[in-house]
């Protein structure tokens, strides 16, 4: 039995948390098994290596770094909860996955293509997510509703051309491979991207009972 592997991705204050406990509940009514989880993180080690990547530092931390240590969580992540999940044929939901990595330290710090898909192929094998959906929203308001939340983290105190970049990023991997992706228009209110989300429901549960 394989389960299936869902991503959420999306910037910061596009209300992936809110939607990702949202389509949780929607596909535990259904009696199916979910895991929800998160990178960076989701094992205590990885959480560790989250706690690096997202606290400020005097100390610059170099893009390769930051790209090491990302999936240096996922290794562990992958090996601890995502496949065995799987493996049980449950239905991982993951709040980010590699498509951050694609956007962030792809598009936001300007890393190759190239080294991202080597790591990937590496920690990954041929694991990819089944689904993603990608909660987009205009820069500007994303930062806004971040800031409204207090302290920023290392990566909400980038600027506007880094979270351009990163929106830029995701637009690209969903327009380059739309069977994989579901872009949602985060900008409209929450009854509306939930009303989205409720529509992709019936295929989701198709598959997984499939
Ligand atoms: P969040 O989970 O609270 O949205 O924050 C996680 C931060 O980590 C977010 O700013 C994006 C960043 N990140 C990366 O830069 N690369 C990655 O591969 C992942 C999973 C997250």
């Amino acid at each position: 039995m394989s389960g299936l592997f869902i991503t959420l991705e999306g910037p910061e204050g596009a209300g992936k948390s809110t939607n990702r406990d949202y389509l949780a509940a929607r596909l535990r009514e259904q009696g199916l098994d979910v895991v929800l989880t998160r990178e960076p993180g989701g094992t205590p080690l990885a959480e560790k290596v989250r706690e690096l990547l997202l606290a400020p530092s005097d100390e610059v931390m170099a893009a390769d770094t930051e790209l090491l240590l990302v999936f240096a969580a996922r290794a562990q992540h992958l090996a601890e909860v995502i496949r065995p999940a799987l493996a049980r044929g449950a239905v991982v939901l993951c709040d980010r996955f590699t498509d951050a990595t694609y956007a962030y330290q792809g598009g936001g710090r300007g890393l190759s293509v190239e080294r991202i898909a080597a790591l990937e192929q590496f920690v990954q094998g041929d694991l990819r997510p089944d689904l993603t959906l990608v909660f987009d929203l205009p820069v500007e308001v994303g930062l806004a509703r971040a800031a409204a939340r207090g302290r920023l983290d290392r990566f909400e105190q980038e600027g506007q051309a880094f979270f351009e970049a990163v929106r830029q990023a995701y637009l690209q991997r969903a327009h380059g491979a739309p069977q994989r992706y579901s872009l949602l228009d985060a900008a409209q209110p929450l009854e509306a991207v939930q009303r989205a989300i409720d529509a992709l429901l019936p295929a989701i549960v198709g598959r997984c009972r499939g």
